[in-house]
């Protein structure tokens, strides 16, 4: 699939997901086959785009093409000089998000709370696409909740406004992330629109995003939580969906070196102190569903210095490699 002079070959891409998809991973996803990965958010207020955390975000040096950076807020002038300011930091592709539920954002009415005044979605994407020189893609949801299910008008609105691209999450707002998505309404909206839809939501294997293209004729799939700990997740997908082949997971001492190699990125970005913490909930998602891993967590998470976190880590897959029971110090 294109957008605007852009091919997003394979048309698998990792779902922003904020304090998630910072650089280091969004680099490793796209390492390891993912056609796109998109920025956590940067909110419009021009007020925090001077703090580190902003600074940090806006750090897209050494990423492959195309570059998609996040946007949210509810101002549509705030919103277009936040899409030209992300632009002039090295955006390739704006992203603006109507799909995340979160309190911060929705008590503003910005994120997926927006879909509930089409006219304010109107003016947005006009104003973001009028000010980006970059094409302009949109996140929502299926509407705000099972009686508005909007995502139809919402998304001809976006169309016509000339969004390149439009990610839909199979879930209303009030949903938050509980029950199942639905893709009967990406389906509906996929038959309507001509330009790219991407399918969203509970796509966790190979076997489900080729499920997800087949029932909704989408474009291309976006992972989330499913990558979470398995960046090679959506390389898996998108060999799948080219041979019909399912590779098998990683091995251990594959696992292993990715996750010290993530570990050694996230330090390098942060500097040791934050690396080692933000890297604490990665850890934990590797080493999900493995022996030990309560015991794991609990003592990597103890580690102050980069060394000790990944020293442990290097011990505790080895041991798992070794066909031993970890030997977890009682401090670290
Ligand atoms: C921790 C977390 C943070 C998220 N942050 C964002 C965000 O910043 N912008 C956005 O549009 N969606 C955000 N989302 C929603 C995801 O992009 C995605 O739509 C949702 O998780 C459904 O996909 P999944 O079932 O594959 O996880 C977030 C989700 C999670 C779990």
């Amino acid at each position: 699939m294109r957008i605007g002079p852009y091919t997003i070959a394979p048309n698998v891409m990792l779902a922003p997901m904020a304090g998630v998809t910072d650089k280091p991973f969004r680099l490793l996803c796209k390492r390891m086959g993912a056609g796109l990965a998109v920025s956590e958010m940067t909110i419009s207020d021009p007020r925090f785009w001077n703090t580190t955390k902003s600074r940090t975000r806006m750090d897209h040096a050494g990423e492959p093409d195309p570059v998609s950076v996040q946007i949210a807020g509810t101002d549509p002038a705030a919103l277009a000089d936040a899409a030209r300011f992300n632009v002039d930091h090295g955006a390739q592709i704006i992203d603006i998000n109507m799909g995340c539920p979160a309190k911060k954002v929705c008590n503003v009415l910005a994120g997926s709370a927006l879909m509930r005044d089409p006219q304010l979605v109107a003016r947005i994407v006009s104003a973001v696409v009028a000010a980006a020189s970059v094409p302009v893609t949109l996140k929502i949801r299926t509407g705000w909740d099972a009686e508005h299910i909007n995502a139809l008008q919402i998304a001809r609105i976006a169309e016509d406004a000339g969004i390149q691209a439009l990610a839909i999450h199979g879930r209303t707002r009030d949903q938050h992330y509980a029950g199942s998505a639905e893709y009967a309404t990406i389906a509906q909206v996929k038959a309507a629109l001509r330009i790219p839809v991407i399918a969203n939501g509970d796509i966790d294997s190979p076997q489900k995003a080729a499920f997800v293209l087949q029932h909704t004729a989408a474009d291309a799939v976006m992972v989330g939580r499913a990558a979470q700990g398995r960046p090679w997740l959506l390389g898996q997908i998108a060999h799948y969906l080219k041979t019909g082949e399912a590779l098998p997971d990683p091995a251990l001492p594959s696992v292993r070196d990715t996750l010290i190699a993530h570990l050694h990125a996230l330090h390098a970005h942060y500097g040791e102190e934050m690396g080692v913490r933000i890297a604490r909930k990665h850890l934990g998602w590797y080493a999900k569903d493995r022996p030990e891993n309560a015991a794991f967590r609990a003592v990597v998470n103890r580690a102050q210095t980069a060394d000790a976190q990944l020293q442990l880590t290097c011990d505790y897959f080895d041991a798992l490699i070794a066909g031993v029971s970890p030997e977890l110090p009682v401090a670290a």
